[in-house]
Order: C-alpha cells, then sequence, then structure tokens
C-alpha cells in the first residue's frame, strides 16, 4: 500500500484526516473571494477617493451594467454610489413572493397623486410605486419577465431623430447581455448565451399556463417567442431567473466583478446634487449623503445618472437643470432650461378581472405554501415558488384599432394563476392599494378560492403624465401626476383588451377547467349596466393597476426637438460630462416590458461612453459566463 508501512504509515493516516480542515478553510475562503456569485465589496466611507474618472449613480436596471462595462477600462476609477443597501437573500430571490418586498425598506414607497380619470377604486386614488432602493435597483422588486419590445418600438425611435437606436442596432445590445439556457432558443437568431443575464422559463408551471397559450390559439394566435421574428402571439413566459431565483443586475453585473481594483461600490449613499458650473456648464462631481453627512466627490471625466425614471429627473432638476419657471418657484437657481420630468409614460391594465376556476389548478393559498414548496425551492430551485412574480403565460393581441399586417400589437397580457383573493387578501390587496370599499364588496368573496387573472395591459399610451418636486429638499419624494386614461382612445383600446381576455376565457382550452367570469358588478358602475362597454371603462378607471413600467422623463431626442432633455448620446442637452442612462430617457414606451430594454439602454450607454473617449469598442466577444456547478 503505497510503499508505506510502519511509522510512516501512521503519520500518514494520521496526517489524512487532518487534511478536510485546511482544505474546507481555505476552499471555502478562496471560494468566497472567487465565487462569481459572491457579494460585491462595499467601499467605506473612508476608503473612498477625492475624485474618480466616473461616477455612475443608481444601481439598477441601468446602473449595473454601465458600471460593469466602464469599469472593464483598467485605466478607469469608477465609483457606483447606490442610496439603498445591499440586496436581501431569500425572499427577494423567491421569484413567486416578489410581491412581498414591495413596501419595505427596500422599496422607496412612491405614490401616484390623485386624478380624476384613473384608480378611483384605490386606496387614497392613488398608485404605489414601488421602486427597488437596493443594489440592483428595480430589478431587484420585479416580476422578472423577459420582454423586449416590439421591432418597431425602436425603429420609432430612430426616426424621432435618434440614430444608432433601431431595432438592428439595439439587438446586438439585447443579445450581448443575454445567457439563454433554454436550449430551444438559445439558438435561435434573437438570442445568445454565455452573457452575464441569465434567462430560462420557470422550471415549474401550473396546468393553466399551457391552457393560456392553447386558448390563444384556439382565438387565432400562435404560440411563439414574442421576442423573436414577430411579436404577436402566446408564450409560456421567460424570465431573468438563474436556476430557479432572481437574476437581478447586481448579481448579474456586479457580483462578478468584485475584484476590480478600479472600481468602488459605496451604498446608503444618496446623491443630492450633481455639481455643474454655471459658467462653463461642465458638470464637475456630486453631492452625497454618505455615513452621516454630506460630501462632494468629483468626476473628472463624466457623471452618468441612473437613478430611474422618477430620481434622475428629480436629481436634475435639485441641480438647477429643469423647468425654468418651476425650478425658480422651488427656489432653485436656473443652470439649464430643460423640459425635465414631462414625458411620462407608464403602463397600465385593468387589474379586476377575475375568474374562478373549478379545479384546483391555481397558486391559492394555503395549497402552495407548504415545507414541500420551500423545500422544493431551497434545496432544487423548482416548484410553485419559481413561478415569475405569479405570472405564467405573455401573450400580445391586437385590438380592433390595430392594423394586424404591421405586427405591431397593442394589448399584451399577462395570464395569473391567481387573482388579489388568492391569499385571502393579505399581502396582494395593500400591495396593489385595493381600496377597502373595493375589496369589501367585489373580491372579498373570493377568498382561497382558485382563480385566475388576466391582465389586458395597454402597450402604447397617448396620455402622457409629469414629475415635479414638491420640495427643494433631496429627500423629499417629488409629485407623480400620471394621468392615466386622460386620453379618451386609451380607455377604448383598454376595453377592447378587455373583450379578448373574455373571449379567451370561453375557449375550449379554458373551459375543460370549468372557468367562469367572476360577474359580481363594481357598485360604482352598474348604473352603465353590466357588461357594457362604459360599464368595463368604468371598471378600468377604477381598478387601474400600474405594470410599474414609468419611462419617459428625460426624453431623448435632437436638440431641435423642444421636448428633449437628452440627445441621442444620452448627453445632457446644454451641459458637459453629464449623461443620463435608464428608462427615463425612452422617447416613447416601448411595447412590452421594462427591465430588459434599460439593460440594453445600459449596454448600448456604455459603448457610446467608451467611443466617446476614445476607447476602441469590441463588438463581438461577449464576457466571459458566470461559472456555475449546475443549471
Ligand atoms: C414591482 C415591479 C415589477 C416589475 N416587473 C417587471 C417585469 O416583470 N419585467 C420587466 O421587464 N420589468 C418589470 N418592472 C420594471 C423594471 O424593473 C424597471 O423598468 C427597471 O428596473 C428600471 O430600471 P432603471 O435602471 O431605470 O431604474 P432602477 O432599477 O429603479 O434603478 C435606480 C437605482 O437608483 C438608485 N437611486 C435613486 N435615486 C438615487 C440617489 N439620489 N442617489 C443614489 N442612488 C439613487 C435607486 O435606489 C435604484 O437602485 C417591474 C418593476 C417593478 C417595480
Ligand atoms: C396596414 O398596414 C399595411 C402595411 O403597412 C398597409 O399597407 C395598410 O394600408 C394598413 N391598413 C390600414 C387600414 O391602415
Amino acid at each position: 500500500m503505497l510503499g508505506l508501512s510502519g511509522p510512516g504509515l501512521i503519520t500518514f493516516l494520521a496526517g489524512l484526516w487532518l487534511i478536510p480542515i485546511p482544505v474546507t478553510f481555505f476552499g471555502y475562503t478562496m471560494y468566497d473571494l472567487y465565487d462569481p456569485e459572491g457579494r460585491p465589496f462595499i467601499t467605506t466611507e473612508l476608503e473612498l477617493l477625492a475624485q474618480y474618472d466616473v461616477i455612475v449613480v443608481g444601481a439598477g436596471s441601468a446602473g449595473a451594467v454601465i458600471t460593469n462595462r466602464l469599469s472593464e477600462v483598467k485605466e478607469w476609477n469608477v465609483l457606483l454610489l447606490e442610496a439603498g443597501v445591499d440586496e436581501p437573500e431569500m425572499i427577494s430571490n423567491a421569484p413567486a413572493l416578489a410581491a412581498y418586498l414591495q413596501l419595505s425598506p427596500v422599496d422607496w414607497q412612491y405614490k401616484t397623486e390623485p386624478m380624476p380619470t384613473a384608480c378611483l377604486g384605490l386606496e387614497g386614488g392613488r398608485s404605489n410605486w414601488p421602486r427597488g432602493k437596493v443594489l440592483g435597483g428595480s430589478s431587484v422588486l420585479n416580476y422578472m419577465l423577459y420582454v423586449r419590445g416590439n421591432r418597431r418600438d425602436y425603429d420609432q425611435w430612430e426616426e424621432m431623430g435618434n440614430p444608432g437606436w433601431g431595432y438592428d442596432n439595439v439587438l446586438h445590445y439585447f443579445k450581448k447581455s443575454e445567457d439563454n439556457r433554454n436550449p430551444y432558443l438559445a439558438y435561435s437568431p434573437y438570442h445568445s448565451s454565455g452573457g452575464y443575464l441569465t434567462v430560462q422559463e420557470s422550471p415549474w408551471r401550473t396546468p393553466l399556463a399551457t391552457a393560456f397559450v392553447e386558448a390563444g390559439e384556439q382565438l387565432g394566435y400562435i404560440n411563439q417567442d414574442i421576442n423573436g421574428e414577430s411579436q404577436t402571439g402566446f408564450m409560456v413566459a421567460q424570465g431573468t431567473i438563474r436556476r430557479g431565483s432572481r437574476c437581478s443586475t447586481a448579481r448579474a453585473f456586479l457580483r462578478p466583478i468584485r475584484l476590480r481594483p478600479n472600481l468602488h461600490v459605496a451604498i446608503q449613499a444618496h446623491v443630492t446634487k450633481v455639481n455643474v458650473d454655471p459658467v462653463s456648464k461642465r458638470a464637475w462631481g456630486v453631492t452625497a449623503f454618505i455615513g452621516g453627512r454630506s460630501r462632494v466627490i468629483l468626476a473628472s471625466k463624466e457623471i452618468i445618472l441612473s437613478a430611474g425614471a422618477i430620481s434622475s429627473p428629480q436629481l436634475l432638476m435639485l441641480s438647477g437643470i429643469g423647468p425654468k419657471d418651476h425650478l425658480t418657484e422651488m427656489g432653485i437657481p436656473v443652470i439649464q432650461d430643460a423640459p425635465v420630468g414631462e414625458n411620462l409614460q407608464d403602463h397600465i391594465g385593468y387589474g379586476g378581472l377575475a375568474f374562478t376556476v373549478d379545479q384546483p389548478v391555481t397558486l391559492v393559498s394555503p395549497r402552495y405554501e407548504n415545507l414541500e414548496a420551500a423545500l422544493d425551492y431551497s434545496l432544487y430551485g423548482d416548484g410553485p415558488i419559481t413561478v415569475l412574480g405569479g405570472v405564467e403565460t405573455l401573450a400580445f393581441v391586437h385590438s380592433k384599432y390595430s392594423n394586424v399586417s404591421l405586427d405591431w400589437p397593442d394589448v399584451q397580457f399577462h395570464l395569473i394563476p391567481a387573482s388579489v383573493a388568492s391569499d385571502g387578501g393579505v399581502t396582494l390587496r395593500h400591495a396593489l392599494g385595493v381600496s377597502d370599499y373595493m375589496w369589501n364588496s367585489v373580491y372579498k368573496e373570493l377568498s382561497y378560492r382558485d382563480t385566475y387573472t388576466a391582465l389586458p395591459v395597454l402597450l402604447r399610451p397617448k396620455s402622457k403624465g409629469l414629475i415635479r418636486l414638491r420640495s427643494a429638499h433631496p429627500f423629499v419624494h417629488p409629485y407623480i401626476y400620471p394621468n392615466y386614461l386622460a386620453h379618451p382612445d386609451d380607455v377604448a383600446v383598454l376595453v377592447e383588451g378587455i373583450k379578448i381576455a373574455l373571449a379567451h376565457s370561453v375557449t375550449p382550452a379554458m373551459q375543460q377547467f370549468g372557468v367562469h367570469l367572476h360577474a359580481k358588478p363594481y357598485p360604482q358602475c352598474v348604473q352603465f349596466g353590466p357588461f357594457t362597454d362604459n360599464y368595463w371603462a368604468c371598471c378600468a378607471r377604477h381598478y387601474t393597476s400600474t405594470i410599474y413600467h414609468p419611462v419617459g422623463t428625460c426624453k431623448m431626442g435632437p436638440v431641435s426637438d423642444p421636448e428633449s432633455v437628452v440627445d441621442s448620446r444620452l448627453r445632457v442637452i446644454g451641459i458637459h460630462n453629464l449623461r443620463v442612462a435608464d428608462a427615463s430617457i425612452m422617447p416613447k414606451l416601448v411595447s412590452g416590458n421594462t427591465n430588459v430594454p434599460v439593460i440594453m439602454i445600459g449596454e448600448k450607454a456604455s459603448d457610446m461612453i467608451k467611443q466617446d473617449w476614445g476607447i476602441p469598442i469590441n463588438p463581438i466577444e461577449p464576457p466571459p459566463p458566470p461559472k456555475t456547478t449546475h443549471v
């Protein structure tokens, strides 16, 4: 045996059992250090430098991407400033429990102002606007649906005077981020694998998921990849998840680069102002509230605002860049008159279209709130807890106002094997802000029953809203005026969407489950006669559900367009060394969910910034994929 005997053998054997101790110890620490999914190193207040080459404000869907790509440039020192904390583990990663993070400390907890045209059945007439205040931003709170929008959206951006933003160009950036783990899509020319952002279907589904698709086929729609060649159709959703858990942009883009020596990441660092020289109009630094005090940090090259569609316009206005009269009224010295905070657009739908289901096939509590589901999720990344924010199937359909031959659908469905009453009104009702009156008179009786919801969403709203400062104090939330359903065409399209959802519910594929519309009329709308178009319009004005996609408040466009805040290279018009790159730059809301489009904006912005500073960009090379042991 190994040529050992006597004392040698004893020494060897004695040593052998000791080996696991150091191996475990060093192995663990090494693994922890190099683990591509290990948490980012947080830069303390004392370690912060006085000056960086680039400062990125906000670690959300766009900011995390930009931080990653710009810190690829070894000669640049990059600082990322995030107002929130590091990602909480567990709950935020469990896809089906996404809504539980709303109204928690990692949510900014915005609320809209009341309006006469919508949200009438919500608490105080206000819509809750959750936004992530955490590394990863709203990608830590979102429902993870992977949707890119329609190719015509981007071609339209280009036609509006934004060269380089057409579909053929942005497709490259969608693919650059992507690591698609469903083989049937990974090999499609519209997708790719090997990027930082993991994309896959939920590994588990209810029997309704495929029935929703089949019912769509019975309505004449096809089952196809809604992110591929054409958009119209039905599909079991893909999500930004990895092994059944949330893949936020912090997980995807920040954790793998934790060892870069030229990167600093500061959390609980609330930026209160961008400092701009009023004469040269050059942005030279930011003021941030860190560790209980205000401090100024300089940027020698650029400052990039990625604080999202509410905070980026707020920060610009606090810094003297915004509508002249409004800033003057708030007592803020005007550096640049600009239409900041205007052009606000969001996706809303009718959230109250609930159907009862005669078979036990839905995500109703307490059926799946048990140890088995918990173990399935925590051990195998599988089971009902992996359903993407409760949404299983997506569809893009045409109302009668839409030209079918253009393949530019005007209504999207989120098909959800549950309703606001599935948890007896414990959590979702409050996250959605459903008023007690509405709950008691219509939905309470569905508590703990098998139900599903078809949520028709208006894809290209004509109504536009506004964000305005409430105070010149940076910690006070701004006013949000979404102006939902103010334009009559928006109501008309949404009503058609509701009617398509009703038609979908009576197909044989849905009827095999014994599906019935929950036909309890809204007391506030019964005067219109159920179920007329006017009745449905009234319902939509009461149970108006945001899909959480506010965009457009720092509109990208040519300098000649009086609505533009940034140019097509995302530079703030009239100001040097300052860009905005996040959801706020969208000139027009895309026809789909916004997370992946914002990640694309981050990728494209990074290349433009590198180009503008003479750094060669490599259009082909994808980043190395994070090494993971199992898929
Ligand atoms: C509940 C919910 C569900 C959603 N579901 C989906 C979905 O299923 N699919 C989809 O595609 N999209 C979804 N979205 C939308 C999508 O997540 C957002 O469009 C996207 O995350 C916006 O990215 P952003 O970079 O513009 O902003 P954010 O991701 O919000 O990032 C902004 C970051 O800036 C930080 N910040 C703000 N102000 C300051 C400051 N003054 N100083 C320092 N830091 C600051 C914030 O804390 C935050 O981290 C959802 C959103 C929500 C809220
Ligand atoms: C629909 O779009 C097609 C293709 O562009 C066009 O030829 C047709 O005129 C449009 N129809 C209507 C009613 O606008």
